[in-house]
Formats: C-alpha cells, sequence, structure tokens
C-alpha cells in the first residue's frame, strides 16, 4: 500500500516543532507495517540541498501562485516528493516567517500550492492509495481532491488546533476552486478562508496525537471555535499517539552527548549534567536537582508559568536550564530572571539541538506545564533520556506519564510527577513535591528506572495508522 504524506517540515531536514520529529519517524514506522510512504514537502533551500538523485517527475503550470516542479528523491531514510517552486519557497531561514519574525503575507497562496501539488500528484498515474495531510498547511490538499477529477481517501491530522491557518475571503478567488467550496460545508471560516477546518471537512478520516486531546477538541473548552465541526465528526476522529525514533532518540548511541547510557546504567548521566551546567552557567550542588525546559516561549507552553513559580523552585534549593525561543515579552523575562539569579537560572535562546539533548540526558526533572498539549514530544524524550518529566495534565502529557504518586510508587508504578488544574500554585506545588522525591534517592532512581523503560516508540501507533489507512483503501 502506497501513502502520500503531505506537510511543511520533517527532520531532518526542517523542523521548528514536533510535526517535523512525527513527519520524519512515521513513513520508517509504517515501513515495518508494510505501507510505503512518499513525503511532499515544499522546496525550501534545505530540503533541495538535501534531495539526492533527484529526478523531475510532474511540472504543473496552474498551481496557486503559478508553475512548479515536483522533483522525486531519497533524502536519508525519507522517499521524498519536493515542490520546487522557487517564488514560493526559495527563501531562507524559517518556512513561515520572514526576517521582521512575522507570516510571510503570501503564506495563503504558497501551502494552497502545496495542497493542490499533493491533489494532483496523489492521482496522477498510479497514484497513491491514500493521503496523509497533517495540519493546516496541508489542510487544502482534500479539498483539491474532492472538487477534482479524480479522488483518494484523506486522513488528516491536527497537530495543534491553535494554529488554524485562516485567511481573508479575498484569497479564495486565488485557489482556483470552484464558488460552491466556499461554504459552511466547505472550506469558509468565519467569512475567511480556513485552511485547518478544509482539512478537518473534507477529510475521509481525522487523527490527532493523543486520545485525550481527541476528547479535548471536541468541548467548548478545547475546540478553539471547532468543537462543532468536530462533535460532527467524532464518528470518524482518532486519537493516535505520537511516538518517538528509537534511533534518533537513543541515549545509548547519541553523538551530541557527553557520555551516552542507558537504563540499565544510568550513571554516566552525571557528565551530561555537568556539561548541561557548564553550557547554562549554573552551579548547583551534587544534592539538588537540575529542572530543564525545552519548547517554545509561547502561552500554551506555559513558561510564563515557571517564571512565575521561580521562587518556588528556587526555594527548593534547585537550578533551572531554559532552552527556546517564541514571544517576546516572555523572552525578555526568562532573560531578566537569569540576569537577576546568576549561576541558578540559565537561559539559551534560540533552537539548539545539542543544547536541547543535553537537557535531556543531563536535567534531573524536565518540566512541561503546557495550558494545553496536543501531544508533545519533551516529555517523550526527557521519558527516554532519564530526566524525570514534570508535566501538567493535559492532552498527550495526561496519556504519556504517570504519577509517581504514593499508591503508585507502592505498585512500583510512576514515571514522573502530574499536576494540575495548570496554575502557578499549582506548579509551585509540584516542584516541591518533585524535590522531594529526588532528595529520596532510591524513590527517585526507581522513578528514572521506569522512566527509561516506558515504551515510547512508533510500535503500537504505527499500526493503528496502518489499519486507518488500510480502512480508507478498502472505502
Ligand atoms: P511543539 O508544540 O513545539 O511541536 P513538541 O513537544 O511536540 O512541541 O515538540 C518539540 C520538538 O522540538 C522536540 O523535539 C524538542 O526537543 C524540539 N525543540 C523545541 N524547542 C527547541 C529548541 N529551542 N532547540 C532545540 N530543539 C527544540
Ligand atoms: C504540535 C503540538 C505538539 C505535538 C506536535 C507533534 O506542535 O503542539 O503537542 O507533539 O505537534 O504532533
Amino acid at each position: 500500500m502506497r501513502v502520500l504524506a503531505v506537510a511543511s517540515e520533517a527532520v531532518p531536514l526542517v523542523k521548528t516543532g514536533g510535526l517535523a520529529d512525527v513527519v520524519g519517524a512515521l513513513p520508517g514506522a509504517l515501513a515495518a507495517e508494510g505501507i510505503t510512504v512518499t513525503t511532499l514537502l515544499p522546496g525550501y533551500p534545505a530540503v533541495l540541498r538535501a534531495l539526492d538523485g533527484a529526478t523531475e517527475i510532474a511540472r504543473y503550470r496552474t498551481l496557486p501562485g503559478g508553475s512548479a516542479r515536483v522533483l522525486r528523491g531519497r533524502a536519508g531514510t525519507l522517499d521524498l516528493a519536493v515542490l520546487d517552486a522557487p517564488a514560493l519557497f526559495d527563501r531562507p531561514g524559517n518556512p513561515y516567517l520572514g526576517p521582521d519574525r512575522t507570516d510571510w503575507a503570501d503564506n495563503g497562496i504558497r501551502f494552497a500550492a502545496l495542497g493542490a501539488a499533493a491533489a494532483r500528484l496523489a492521482t496522477e498515474g498510479a497514484g497513491f492509495d491514500a493521503v496523509h495531510a497533517h495540519d493546516w498547511q496541508a489542510g487544502l490538499t482534500g479539498a483539491y481532491l474532492r472538487h477534482g477529477d479524480a479522488s483518494r481517501p484523506v486522513l488528516f491530522t491536527v497537530h495543534n488546533l491553535a494554529f488554524q491557518g485562516a485567511f481573508p475571503a479575498a484569497l479564495f478567488p486565488q485557489l482556483g476552486l470552484p464558488d460552491a467550496a466556499f461554504a459552511l460545508a466547505g472550506l469558509e471560516f468565519y467569512g475567511g478562508v480556513g485552511f485547518l477546518k478544509a482539512g478537518l471537512w473534507y477529510a475521509d478520516a481525522i487523527s490527532t496525537v493523543s486520545p485525550t486531546y481527541a476528547a479535548e477538541i471536541a468541548t467548548a473548552e478545547g475546540g478553539m471555535g471547532l468543537d462543532g465541526l468536530l462533535v460532527g465528526r467524532a464518528s470518524v476522529l482518532h486519537g493516535i499517539l505520537n511516538g518517538l525514533d528509537a534511533d534518533e532518540w537513543d541515549p545509548a548511541r547519541d553523538p551530541h552527548l557527553e557520555a551516552r547510557f542507558d537504563a540499565d546504567d544510568p550513571s554516566p548521566r552525571a557528565a551530561n549534567r555537568a556539561a548541561l551546567c557548564r553550557a547554562f552557567g549554573l552551579e548547583p550542588d551534587a544534592r539538588v536537582p537540575v529542572f530543564g525546559f525545552v519548547g517554545r516561549f509561547t502561552w500554551q507552553k506555559g513558561v510564563d508559568l515557571i517564571l512565575d513559580a521561580l521562587p518556588a523552585l528556587l526555594g527548593t534549593g534547585g537550578v533551572l536550564a531554559l532552552l527556546g525561543n517564541g514571544e517576546a515579552g516572555i523572552e525578555a523575562r526568562a532573560e531578566a530572571a537569569a540576569r537577576q539569579h546568576h549561576g541558578r537560572v540559565g537561559l539559551a535562546t534560540g533552537f539548539d539541538e545539542r543544547r536541547a539533548r543535553l537537557v535531556y540526558a543531563g536535567a534531573d526533572c524536565v518540566l512541561v506545564p503546557s495550558r494545553f498539549e496536543p501531544c508533545g514530544l519533551t516529555q517523550l524524550c526527557a521519558l527516554r533520556y532519564g530526566a524525570v518529566p514534570l508535566v501538567a495534565r493535559t492532552g498527550g502529557l495526561a496519556d504519556t506519564v504517570v504519577d509517581a504518586n504514593e499508591m503508585a510508587l507502592r505498585q512500583g508504578w510512576g514515571t514522573g510527577v502530574v499536576f494540575n488544574p495548570v496554575s502557578a500554585g499549582m506548579l509551585a506545588a509540584a516542584l516541591r513535591r518533585a524535590a522531594a522525591l529526588f532528595a529520596d534517592a532510591p524513590t527517585w532512581r526507581r522513578i528514572q528506572a521506569n522512566a527509561m523503560r516506558t515504551d515510547v516508540s512508533w510500535a503500537r501507533s504505527a499500526a493503528h495508522y496502518a489499519a486507518l489507512f488500510r480502512s480508507l483503501a478498502r472505502r
């Protein structure tokens, strides 16, 4: 069975977050299930550079934004189709943002072209048995298929309902879709064009990246204006947990680390902890926990809550390494905290793969106090690398971390610390609880061992996706 995946980022070529990890890892996991995936990506410079032995397989003259070619080639283990449209994608840096760090003004056209090309590629020649469209950037794929000459079943996966790809109605005439598509029963969304809405509307099946998030988005609290549509489509909505690429994320072989280790002997983590502290200018005592955070500095991720709860964190004697970037206001607060608590709060801004891995491999405890979290990969990385995750009970965080409360510990369970509701006060209490557990060394070792032995692989979820693709293709 052949599946065409459509997305705007994929590891190891271009990554701004977990979407890239998933799009990069799923083809390998699905191969084990007998499904061959070709991934259509925009031809950003980094993608074109990485393409090995590329050949032109199609030329489309009437895509939104003009003409484009599709190149086919391999990059690492990925079989790629690349939309080579220099006017749209030959731009340096972040795939969505211009040099002033705001969205490119033509993002609507750029990603409409991606969806239109996907629909044509999926149905040309022998074509594909099914299409897997990821997030709003691939959201119009289903619309182009439905309104085109030939169709294919589409699975649309929501990685984050907050990014909706909403554009003014003026975009619609440039899309080349029939007028009938601009309707409530179509891609119209609050008077404009909704890419995410279109993805949800036209899909034959919808999935999101954890069972709890699948339930949350079909409620008024979590639905972000799309809950009505999602409730209506509940019979085709699935929650399938993300996994980690076990080769990509392996503390026993990770070349970025100072020292490698595994669940049987995590003691070399001490060298990573020391390297982490050097990299972040921290000077902790061996008896206090090193807390870490890796992620986007946004409201979703609750970085502001960490800063609000800083007195409690420092009150445990612990120290904090913060890695990430994002909203200017949060960055400024983090910078101020690092200045004020020199040696106890360390900050690195930017996207830094090595530093991220040092946090997972060296911190005692990784904080994920998200206000909502579709799945979350940082806590999976933390589990695998033996940094005990401290997480909010929401979305995929609730599905992947088992709270080490007294009852759980008595059964030998518990892989982290889970708190809710999501507030600075409850985070402060969770930080104190984590520090108390850390001070009880045998208990902490037990939790860390449970964490490292958690199955965070793709195996189960790949089987779930495979079954879904097969049922779609049979219809
Ligand atoms: P998101 O909502 O951002 O997709 P996830 O937890 O699903 O959150 O995935 C984030 C991914 O990006 C993880 O692989 C994480 O290690 C990585 N990441 C996030 N911020 C940074 C950063 N500043 N430097 C390096 N890697 C990062
Ligand atoms: C999104 C979500 C995150 C999820 C990732 C990959 O970026 O915010 O929770 O893990 O997609 O599915």
